[in-house]
């Protein structure tokens, strides 16, 4: 597998344009989108079915019934689909997490998918396995890992949201550390674009993040200012949140891994904005305050 740094894409607006009109590339596709539902995988469906793909929705609760601890659900997501996008629940640095996207992938390329995207997290070493087995096992085909920095849409959707809504505080275990929180529709821009881009993108890392430093203290101050209504910022240890997750029924290896991830992730290793946005798109990322406008106009933070 090739370094990320090094191999992080240098293309320019130019030939970011060329890309999308890559000869033999832009044909109709049938993709396989896993985490259909969630916040990066819906918008991937979503700007997939806007290029003319093809999408089968796969989850436990999609069109296409899909679990990743149920190998016995994979072929038919996969029978016959050209390309897929695989975002590996709960973490893509989870224990089993490098065995499942392995013998997902494997049996990907056999039933004769040509070009798999992975997403994976900026600065996330215990990604580094989960991304190695995608290289290895997907042997002749395309393969692709978009990293990507904090998603803005943690603020607005999912469990943390829910509970900043509900009780008007983000507690996390984000101390006062630096985030450049990118917006899940420049992840799934740049998605499309590795499959629109046939062998420019194959072998890849491309680090993607916003275009702006914050924490966690600052975002939630512009979601404050910009929905009328004012939320904390509760900075917590990484263990005693982990202990509230225990709460709340999270199994105690998944919280032990989390703990961890926390630990390392939000030590200011990821207190740097990367490029890929503008490499591969050719244009900036959205801003965090767009996000914050859009998310508001549609209710996202009433209480
Ligand atoms: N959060 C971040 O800031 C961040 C940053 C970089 C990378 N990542 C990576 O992004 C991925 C998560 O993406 P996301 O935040 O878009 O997801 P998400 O919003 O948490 O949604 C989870 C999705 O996965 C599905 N799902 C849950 N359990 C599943 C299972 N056992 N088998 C198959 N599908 C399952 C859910 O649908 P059903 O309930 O219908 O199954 C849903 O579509 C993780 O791999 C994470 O490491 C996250």
């Amino acid at each position: 597998m090739t370094n990320d740094t090094q191999n992080t894409t240098q293309s320019t607006p130019e030939n970011a344009q060329d890309t999308q009109a890559a000869p033999g590339t832009s044909a109709a596709m049938t993709v396989v989108v896993t985490g259909a539902t969630g916040r990066v995988g819906s918008r991937v469906a979503e700007a997939a079915r806007a290029a003319g793909h093809e999408v089968r929705a796969a989850s436990r609760s999609g069109a296409v019934r899909f679990d990743w601890y149920d190998p016995s659900t994979w072929a038919d997501a996969l029978r016959g689909a050209d390309a897929a996008f695989l975002a590996y629940q709960p973490d893509v640095g989870a224990p089993g997490a490098a065995e499942a996207v392995g013998a997902f992938t494997r049996q990907a390329v056999e039933l004769g998918v040509r070009h798999l995207v992975l997403l994976s997290a900026r600065g996330e070493d215990q990604a580094h396995p989960t991304e190695a087995a995608l290289a290895e096992a997907a042997g002749a085909a395309r393969w692709t890992v978009v990293r990507a920095s904090w998603f803005a849409q943690n603020f607005s959707e999912g469990p943390l949201a829910d509970a900043m809504r509900e009780s008007g505080e983000l507690v996390f275990p984000g101390g006062e550390v630096l985030e450049p929180f990118i917006d899940a529709r420049d992840i799934a821009d740049v998605v499309l674009a590795v499959l629109a881009g046939g062998e420019r993108y194959a072998g890849r890392m491309l680090e993607v993040s916003g275009g702006r430093l914050l924490s966690f203290r600052d975002a939630v101050a512009e979601i404050s200012g910009v929905a009328g209504r004012e939320f904390g910022y509760v900075p917590v240890a990484a263990r005693e949140y982990g202990a509230a997750l225990t709460e709340f029924g999270v199994p105690g290896a998944e919280v032990e891994f989390l703990i961890e991830l926390f630990e390392t992730n939000l030590d200011g290793r990821n207190a740097h904005v990367s490029d890929g946005v503008r490499d591969v798109l050719g244009r900036a990322p959205r801003d965090f305050t767009d996000f914050v406008r859009e998310a508001v106009a549609s209710g996202t933070w009433k209480g």
